[in-house]
């Protein structure tokens, strides 16, 4: 058995991976690029994969010994699940591990904008700190204020319990029903929420969720919160509503492009805040997710129900 990883992760989950054979491994911080990836997957039963990976039909196509191709995410926009089914490779993805991770990072972004840490932590640093400033790096409080969640999946949920806590009214637009909050369709949410913030699967469905005329929708000085997927936002349609004055801040973990270039227009604005896709990246949540994927991989391989598949009727004849 041949299992490739393709990407430096940690020992604990090749470990895993090595118990059933050999181990194909891209130990670098970086992607491979196409070829380098079609070449690293050439003859290999399995695969860790990262959500930078593109897994489509011409690339299975190149692979047909792949049975199992397992992301270290539990997004999956990287992955043509139907042309997996299409050819029976199991697709398996790491959900709930990082559930608390990410909903506790978002509530950080969202304090961080709310708060205008970022741009009061450079003027500190840059030595424009002459003395206590009675209205100088005002925030939003967010006790009283309403949050809507776009998304009431796990994290989205997760979110809303957090916020709960902290005092604000929440309501949400879309996924589980829960009666502890308002449901409002995607208008009426954008218009009655003071923060908005994003918890939607990339789909055709969603991208672009946030264009100009939801942008338009929005209070002026709401804030806006994404930590689901870059493509959900029109990035220039965001830039040009923050051109207008719109928005008081907005915290963007996902962009779309990723990486965002360093010369994009949405780093120009003091009151954005762009962190590079980390809202599950601490140690012991990177750690769980990594060892489930690996785990994902040898349970398919071996004949087990893996954790987590998105198309488990192909494991019948894997
Ligand atoms: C990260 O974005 C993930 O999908 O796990």
């Amino acid at each position: 058995m041949q299992v490739a990883v393709t990407r430096r992760i940690d020992d604990d989950a090749l470990a895993i991976l090595a118990s059933i054979g050999q181990l194909r491994y891209w130990d670098n911080d970086l992607p491979p690029d196409r070829d380098e990836l079609l070449k690293l997957l050439d003859g290999v039963d399995g695969a860790l994969m990262l959500l930078t990976d593109r897994v489509d039909a011409g690339l299975l196509d190149r692979c047909p010994s792949l049975r199992v191709v397992s992301n270290l995410a539990v997004g999956f926009d990287n992955i043509d699940v139907a042309a997996c089914t299409a050819r029976r490779v199991a697709a398996c993805t790491t959900p709930n591990v990082l559930t608390q991770t990410t909903a506790e990072f978002t509530i950080a972004l969202l304090m961080a904008v709310a708060r205008q840490v970022v741009p009061a932590a450079r003027a500190a640093r840059d030595g424009d700190w002459k003395t206590w400033y009675p209205f100088r790096f005002l925030g939003r409080d967010l006790a009283g204020a309403t949050l809507g969640i776009v998304g009431l999946g796990r994290i989205g949920a997760s979110v809303a319990q957090m916020a709960t806590g902290l005092g604000m009214r929440v309501v949400y637009s879309s996924g589980r029903t829960d009666e502890r909050y308002q449901r409002l369709d995607i208008d009426e949410l954008l218009e009655t929420a003071d923060i908005v913030s994003l918890h939607v699967p990339a789909t055709p469905t969603t991208h672009h969720l946030i264009e100009a005329h939801a942008l338009a929708l929005m209070k002026s000085d709401a804030i806006l919160i994404n930590t689901s997927r870059g493509t959900v936002i029109d990035a220039d349609a965001l830039v040009a509503a923050l051109e207008e004055g719109r928005l008081f801040g907005v915290g963007l973990d996902v962009t779309d492009p990723e990486p965002l270039p360093s010369d994009h227009p949405l780093y120009s604005f003091d009151r954005v805040t762009i962190v590079p896709h980390i809202a599950s990246a601490t140690m012991t949540t990177r750690m769980r997710m990594s060892s489930l994927a690996a785990q994902n991989v040898v349970a398919v391989l071996t004949g087990v129900e893996p954790p987590h598949c998105l198309n488990p009727e192909v494991l019948r004849n894997v």
